[in-house]
C-alpha cells in the first residue's frame, strides 16, 4: 500500500539550463504523484514556465545575470557565477519559506537541489534543513568527472588515441583530449565544492536504474558513502515536454504520421552544443543523400552568430525539404515515441540517451561537449546499440551511418539488442524492478525526516 504523504513538502532548485529543467521536473511530477507538495526555486535566468505545472508552487529569486554573463559558452564560469550571486536571496527565500509553513498540515520534508549548485551546505545546515542532489549525469560521468582536473594536468603524450583512460571508462584518450578542450575557467574549485556538497548530503539521486549504470553504482555508493537512489528512467509516464524553455514545433507529428514505419531519422544536438556553419551543411548533405526521410532540430543559436537555418544555401533547403523537415525544436518525447523513427542521430546528452533507450530507437552518436563523450562510449562501445561517428563530420560518413543503422547486418543486431536493452530498462519500473524499489527507499527516507 502507498505512504500518503499528503502535507509534506518537498523543495527543489534546478539549475537553469534545459538538460537540468528537465528531469528536476520530472523528479517534481514523481514526487507530486506520491503525494508530496512542491515548491520549485528557480532563478530568473531561463525560468521555468510556471503556468505548464499549476499543481507546484514557484517562486524566483534574482540571479544578477548580465546579458553578456547569460550568453557565455564556458558553463563552469556561468554555475560559477550562479553561486556566487544566488546564495544570498535563495537563503532569504528559503528561510521565509520555512517561517511561513513551519506548521504541522504542512511541514517541509526536505531540499533537493541539481548537483551544480555548490553553496547549498551552509544555507540548509544553518535553516536545518535535510538536502539531498540531484545529478543529471549518468552515474559514471559524476562519479568520474571530478578526477578532470588531475587528468587535465597529467594528460599523457604516450597514449594512444583509443586507449581507455584507466580512470574514467569507457572513455578514450581522443574523448578526454576532446572534452578537455573546452574553456571551463574554474574548473577545480567547482568540481570540489560540488564533491565536497555531495558527499555532505543526505542522498544523491539519479534519473536511471542499476541496468544502466551496473558499470559505475557499486563504485558510487562506495566513494560518496550516502544513499545512492537510481529511481526512473522511464521518463514517458512523467513527460518533459511542459518544461521546454524553448517553443516546441508540433508540425512534426502531423507529418511523422505521413511516413512510414521506422524510416525517419530524427536529428538533434539538445540545448547546449554548436556547431560550424560547414559542419550542418555537411550534416545536411549527409541526410539528403541518405535517401531517407528525416527530421532535424536547428535550435536558434546552434550556428553560431546565425539566426537560424541561413546557413543552408536555398538549393539545398529545397531538396532537403522534399525528403525531410527542418524545425527549431521538437517534442522530443513524442517524436522518438512515433511509429515512423527508426533512429536518432544525437549529441548524447544524458536525457537524449535516456529517453532513446525507453523508446527502443537505435542511435548514431555524435557527442560534442563534456559528459556526451562518455555517453556515447557507453552506448556504443558498453550498451552496442548504436553507431559512433568518431566526430567525422562528413556528408559521406553520416550518408554511410544512416544506411548501416538502417538497412547493414550491424544495423540489424544494434535493433536487437536495443529492444532487449529497452525491455529491461522498461522492467526496472516495473513493480520490484530496480528503479521501483530504488524510488520506493528515496519516498521512505524522505517521509522520514
Ligand atoms: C546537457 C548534457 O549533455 C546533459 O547530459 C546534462 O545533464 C545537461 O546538459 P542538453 O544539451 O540539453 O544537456 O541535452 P539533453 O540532456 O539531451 O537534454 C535535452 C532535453 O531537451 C531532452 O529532455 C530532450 O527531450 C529535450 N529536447 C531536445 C526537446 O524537447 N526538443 C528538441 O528539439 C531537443
Amino acid at each position: 500500500m502507498e505512504k500518503s504523504n499528503d502535507g509534506l513538502r518537498v523543495i527543489l532548485f534546478p539549475l537553469p539550463i534545459q538538460g537540468c529543467i528537465n528531469p528536476m521536473i520530472q523528479l517534481a511530477k514523481i514526487l507530486h504523484s506520491r503525494g508530496f507538495s512542491i515548491t520549485v526555486i528557480h532563478t530568473r535566468f531561463n525560468a521555468p514556465k510556471a503556468s505548464s505545472h499549476p499543481l507546484f508552487t514557484f517562486l524566483e529569486i534574482p540571479d544578477g545575470l548580465s546579458e553578456t554573463e547569460k550568453r557565455t559558452e564556458d558553463k563552469t564560469f556561468l554555475f560559477t557565477l550562479l553561486n556566487r550571486r544566488c546564495e544570498a536571496p535563495f537563503h532569504d527565500c528559503l528561510a521565509k519559506l520555512l517561517v511561513s509553513s513551519d506548521s504541522e498540515t504542512q511541514r517541509i520534508s526536505c531540499f533537493i537541489h541539481d548537483s551544480g549548485w555548490t553553496f547549498t551546505p551552509s544555507v540548509t545546515k544553518s535553516l536545518k534543513l535535510p538536502r539531498l542532489v540531484l545529478s543529471t549525469y549518468t552515474v559514471s560521468f559524476f562519479l568520474n568527472h571530478f578526477a578532470l582536473p588531475k587528468l587535465r594536468r597529467e594528460a599523457s603524450q604516450d597514449s594512444e588515441q583509443d586507449d581507455l583512460v584507466q580512470e574514467f571508462p569507457p572513455l578514450r584518450e581522443k574523448d578526454l583530449v576532446r572534452l578537455l578542450k573546452e574553456k571551463r575557467e574554474y574548473l577545480e574549485p567547482y568540481l570540489n565544492m560540488m564533491l565536497e556538497a555531495t558527499k555532505s548530503s543526505s542522498g544523491i539521486i539519479f534519473m536511471s536504474c542499476e541496468e544502466l549504470n551496473q558499470d559505475s553504482l557499486p563504485k558510487a555508493r562506495e566513494d560518496f558513502k550516502v544513499p545512492i537512489y537510481a529511481i526512473e528512467p522511464s521518463f514517458s509516464n512523467f513527460p518533459a515536454s511542459s518544461s521546454s524553455l524553448f517553443t516546441q514545433d508540433e508540425t512534426c507529428i502531423p507529418w511523422l504520421d505521413k511516413q512510414e514505419d521506422k524510416s525517419v531519422i530524427y536529428v538533434s544536438f539538445g540545448s547546449l552544443a554548436t556547431m560550424t556553419r560547414p559542419e550542418l551543411i555537411e550534416i545536411a548533405c549527409g541526410l539528403r543523400n541518405s535517401g531517407q526521410p528525416f527530421l532535424l532540430v536547428v535550435r536558434v543559436g546552434l550556428v553560431k552568430g546565425t539566426e537560424w537555418n541561413e546557413v543552408i544555401p536555398g538549393e539545398l533547403n529545397a531538396t532537403l525539404n522534399e525528403k525531410g523537415k527542418i524545425v527549431k525544436w521538437a517534442p522530443q518525447q513524442e517524436v522518438l515515441k512515433h511509429r515512423a523513427v527508426g533512429g536518432f542521430l544525437t549529441h548524447n546528452g544524458w536525457n537524449s540517451v535516456v529517453e532513446s533507450v525507453c523508446e527502443g530507437v537505435p542511435m548514431i552518436c555524435l557527442p560534442f561537449i563534456w559528459d556526451q563523450f562518455l555517453n556515447a562510449r557507453l552506448i556504443c562501445d558498453l550498451w552496442r546499440v548504436g553507431l559512433h561517428l568518431e566526430h567525422r563530420i562528413e556528408r559521406n560518413e553520416i550518408e554511410s551511418s544512416i544506411r548501416s543503422l538502417f538497412f547493414g547486418n550491424e544495423g540489424e543486431a544494434i535493433r536487437e539488442r536495443m529492444r532487449l536493452l529497452q525491455e529491461k530498462v522498461e522492467r526496472s519500473v516495473k513493480e520490484n524492478g530496480s528503479a521501483s524499489r530504488s524510488l520506493e527507499s528515496l519516498i521512505d527516507h524522505i517521509s522520514s525526516f
